[in-house]
């Protein structure tokens, strides 16, 4: 009987807990269009899996009145549950109570199961929905963060860590999905900045919106700060779970083997490249007649849109691709499009993912904008991490290659393991035209029709040189295939480097131009 009265009185306390911030608050939040951080956590994991730790852990602030104030779970809630029946650990800050502000016992909350994560070797997912550090709590909110920016660092490159935004995240919180591999937005809800529009009225005079300052779509387009756009939570949480289908669930495993089918014959390979090499086509067709059921997932679909990165199943294991985009810039690399694909390509590394290259790029993009806007140094990153990865690494060069492009795009120069060229492959310092143009200047020069020694001067260069086989003569390719033999080849080549087995020299840890 004495029992009962204790459970009925527990039962009642946590009642009284699970309502956050209360009725009125949680009203406004659904008014706002968002989820509360409960029922956000409930729909991304499996359905009954959600343990909840520190329900009852409290602030013990004093300071502004807060010995006054009873803030349920400290604004935020924490725990492990499964996802497609995989454990996986969770927090989500909960805006109804506090504006689901940061204090120390928030802060240690987090911690605890970011903790959980690294320790038993699991994915974390963290929903941000934040005003910042707790204001009232001063210096204590900003030990909090700092314990959070150093776990999150610790865990780079152990276990996936998934960042969603969903609220604002301003100020110094924001660095915390910064330093996560993965970070998801939800158009008109998703708000990331480190001064707010009011700081930059009083400093700058500038009025502008929230939205327009670090909405889902700036951080998705212009930034890059975000990896995933979705129109409203729930398709963000479908973005999540396919996420986590290709990844391993750490560095010390490998991507999940599931059983799935060949590519849809609707994405026929010898028809996607045109006949003429001036005329573009969308890469990610390539992709869908090489991977598994045609599922490709791409990551940072809207930004550095020249290079396209992302993740599929080949015979069952999860590969990521690195791809030039013709459609977009001629597919060149830029400043963007190489912090993108360097960044992938670590990602891929860290979590033992084969990579597979498909290129088809003019080289760097000339001007004076990339030149002061460090393409030197940005583009360095993408030789870097191609050098640096011992992942089984595999390319297919579809077209051109030219110049510090055909090195930079996992040559064998760098370390592919398998490098492979279709017909259509032209390997050379440069263009044809610009080649022909600079070495036989003098010749176009001096003939009597200039523009008919130019037009033979171009092709001969494209004889000698706009093909694989002077390439391939060196070695530096290993095949010249047709390119229905692509998927087989490349399924081959992983196959027979899945126990590549590779040292470094012995060393704290590189410099990469970051
Ligand atoms: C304490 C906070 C808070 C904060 C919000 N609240 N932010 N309490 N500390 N940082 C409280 C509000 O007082 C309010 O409490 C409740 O949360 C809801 O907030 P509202 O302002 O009513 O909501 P809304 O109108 O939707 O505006 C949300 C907001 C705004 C845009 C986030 O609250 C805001 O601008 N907050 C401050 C954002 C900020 O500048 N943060 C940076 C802090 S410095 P009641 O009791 O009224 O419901 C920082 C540095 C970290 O983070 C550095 C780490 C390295």
């Amino acid at each position: 009987m004495a029992a009962n009265k204790k459970v009925l009185e527990f039962k009642k306390r946590r009642e009284v807990v699970l309502t956050g911030g209360g009725e009125k608050a949680i009203q406004k939040q659904v008014a706002m269009g968002k989820m509360t951080a409960r029922d956000r956590v409930l729909a991304i994991l499996d359905q009954g899996s959600f343990n909840e730790y520190d329900l009852f852990v409290e602030h013990d602030a004093r300071d502004f009145d807060m010995d006054k104030k009873t803030l349920h779970g400290d604004g935020v809630i924490i725990g492990t549950g499964t996802v497609n029946g995989r454990p996986i650990c969770i927090f989500a800050q909960d805006f109804t109570v506090a504006g689901g502000s940061l204090g120390s016992a928030h802060a240690r909350k987090i911690t605890k199961i970011m903790d959980h994560s690294l320790k038993m070797r699991m994915p974390l997912i963290g929903i941000n929905d934040s005003g910042g550090a707790r204001i009232q709590e001063g210096v204590n909110s900003l030990a909090g963060y700092g314990e959070i920016f150093f776990r999150n660092t610790l865990a780079s490159g152990v276990i996936p860590q998934i960042s969603v935004i969903l609220g604002p995240c301003a100020g110094g919180a924001v660095y915390s999905p910064a330093l996560t591999d993965f970070v998801f937005v939800v158009d008109q809800i998703s708000k990331m900045f480190i001064t707010g529009p009011e700081v930059i009225k009083t400093v700058l005079g500038e009025e502008i919106s929230m939205e327009d300052l670090g909405g889902a779509r700036v951080h998705c387009e212009i930034t890059g700060n975000a990896h995933f756009f979705a129109e409203s939570e729930i398709e963000c949480f479908e973005q999540i779970k396919k996420l986590l289908y290709f990844l391993p669930w750490s560095n010390s495993e490998k991507s999940n083997t599931q059983p799935t089918g060949l590519p849809d014959p609707k994405f026929d390979i010898t028809e996607i490249i045109p006949e003429d090499p001036r005329e573009p086509y969308d890469v990610r067709d390539v992709v869908r007649s090489l991977v598994d059921n045609s599922d490709f997932f791409e990551v940072q679909e809207l930004w550095a849109q020249n290079i396209v990165i992302g993740f599929g199943k080949l015979a069952g294991e999860t590969v990521g691709f690195v791809c030039n985009q013709p459609i977009v810039l001629a597919g060149v690399l830029d400043v963007d499009s190489s912090d993108k694909s360097a960044r992938f390509i670590r990602f891929c590394d860290a979590f033992n993912i084969p990579i597979i290259t498909l290129v088809d790029l003019p080289g760097y993009l000339p001007g004076v904008d990339q030149e002061h806007a460090g393409v030197i140094r940005h583009g360095a990153k993408l030789l870097y991490a191609y050098s640096e990865a011992t992942v089984p690494k595999v390319t297919v060069i579809l077209r051109k290659a030219y110049g510090g492009g055909y090195i930079a795009m996992n040559s064998r120069h760098l370390r592919a393991d398998f490098v492979f060229a279709w017909p259509s492959a032209e390997i050379a310092v440069m263009g044809p035209e610009g080649a022909a143009n600079i070495i036989f200047k003098r010749e176009i020069a001096a003939a009597e029709d200039p523009e008919a020694m130019r037009l033979q001067k171009v092709e001969e260069y494209k004889e000698k040189f706009a093909n694989p086989y002077v390439a391939a003569s060196k070695g530096f390719i290993d095949s010249v295939i047709e390119p229905e033999e692509t998927r087989k080849v490349i399924q081959h080549a992983i196959e027979v480097s899945s126990r590549k087995d590779i040292s470094m020299p012995r060393k704290k840890h590189g410099i990469p131009p970051f």
